[in-house]
């Protein structure tokens, strides 16, 4: 068995095979122009490449991005897998474990501190190629009509958060590519299924920020990323969040709690078991993952 990276007209006829796993609400048409439209994008452009793992035919496939890292005072490099796809008539041979295998052997080089993916399918096949589970809490809130005027400013420029780092965990550096790449997501499915898309991502309140996308795919508001330096400023934005959902026809609004957060009206904190985060160390580390945003997310 081979791991080999796929050329374009491979990845093509790979989208026409995946649309059944991730084509819902669209036409086998419109996944193939969200494929297009995606692999298009910078932050594709700059740090996708699709894996085929292959005997005398392709048995499974997937993709990873390229994304800065540290560990402590160490900087390097992580990697996004995504799109595990096995076909149907080859499922359960254990091909798609062999490939991941096959994968974290070939991205290890000496900077490159660890390969991480976020699990639609629980834990335990990513277990068999050694990625280890980051278990995290999402805090769900419904979008309401506003309440009050606010100070809080909405923009439409799309930024990155600061990176924070930890001493003993991996953490990603979050880009505002990587944050643009999830509203032209947005922006795709806002077009194909005539959903208005939210006007502005950006929200501020004296020195405290977030970041959001629209999920029309889940129905969801996401908080791609926080950055609250006060607790009343952190609520007002999460309350401002709630206002935009229900301005998009959104119900609800999703962020992934990495660091503790104010709890508007109507929050439940829900314990997370789908997107799991999971991490496979490649630098001999600790298989601990800090401060996984939804922004993340690829
Ligand atoms: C998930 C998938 C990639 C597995 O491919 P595969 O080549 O059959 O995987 P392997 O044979 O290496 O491993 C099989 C193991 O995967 C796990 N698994 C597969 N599908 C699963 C599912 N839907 N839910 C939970 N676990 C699942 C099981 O642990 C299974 O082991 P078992 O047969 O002993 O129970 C394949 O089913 C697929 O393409 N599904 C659709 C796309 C998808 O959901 N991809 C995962 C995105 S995170």
């Amino acid at each position: 068995m081979r791991l080999l990276e796929a050329t374009f007209a491979e990845k093509v006829s790979r989208d026409a095979l995946t649309a059944s796993a991730w084509g819902r609400q669209l036409s086998t048409e419109q996944f193939l122009a969200r494929e297009a439209a995606l692999r298009s994008h910078p932050f594709a452009k700059a740090s996708m490449r699709t894996w085929l793992w292959c005997a005398e035919s392709i048995l499974s496939s997937c993709e990873t991005f390229e994304v800065a890292a540290s560990r402590g005072t160490t900087s390097g490099r992580a990697f996004i897998v995504a799109s595990v796809f096995t076909e149907p008539a080859l499922r359960g041979k254990g091909h798609a474990v062999a490939m991941l295998n096959a994968l974290v052997k070939r991205l290890s080089t000496p900077d490159a501190l660890a390969v991480v993916l976020f699990s639609e399918v629980g834990p335990t096949i990513y277990e068999r190629a050694g990625f280890v589970g980051q278990p995290g809490v999402d805090l769900v809130f419904p979008a309401r009509a506003e309440a009050s005027p606010s100070a809080v400013r909405w923009t439409t420029a799309i930024e990155a958060p600061p990176h924070r780092g930890d001493p003993r965990a991996v953490t990603l550096v979050l880009s505002a590519q990587h944050c643009d790449w999830h509203v032209e997501r947005e922006r795709f499915y806002a077009a194909a299924l005539h959903r208005p898309a939210p006007p502005a991502h950006v929200a501020r309140l004296n020195a405290s920020s977030l970041a959001v996308a629209a999920s029309f795919q889940r129905n969801e508001l996401h908080v791609l990323w926080t950055e609250f330096h006060d607790d009343a400023d952190g609520l007002a934005l999460l309350e401002a969040c709630a206002e935009l959902a229900q301005r998009c026809g959104l119900p609800s609004v999703r962020v992934w709690e990495a660091r503790a957060m104010p709890t508007p009206a109507g929050a439940t904190r829900v314990e997370r078991n789908d997107e799991l985060p999971m991490l496979c160390p490649l630098d001999g580390g600790a298989a601990l993952w800090a401060n996984v945003t939804q922004g993340l997310w690829a």
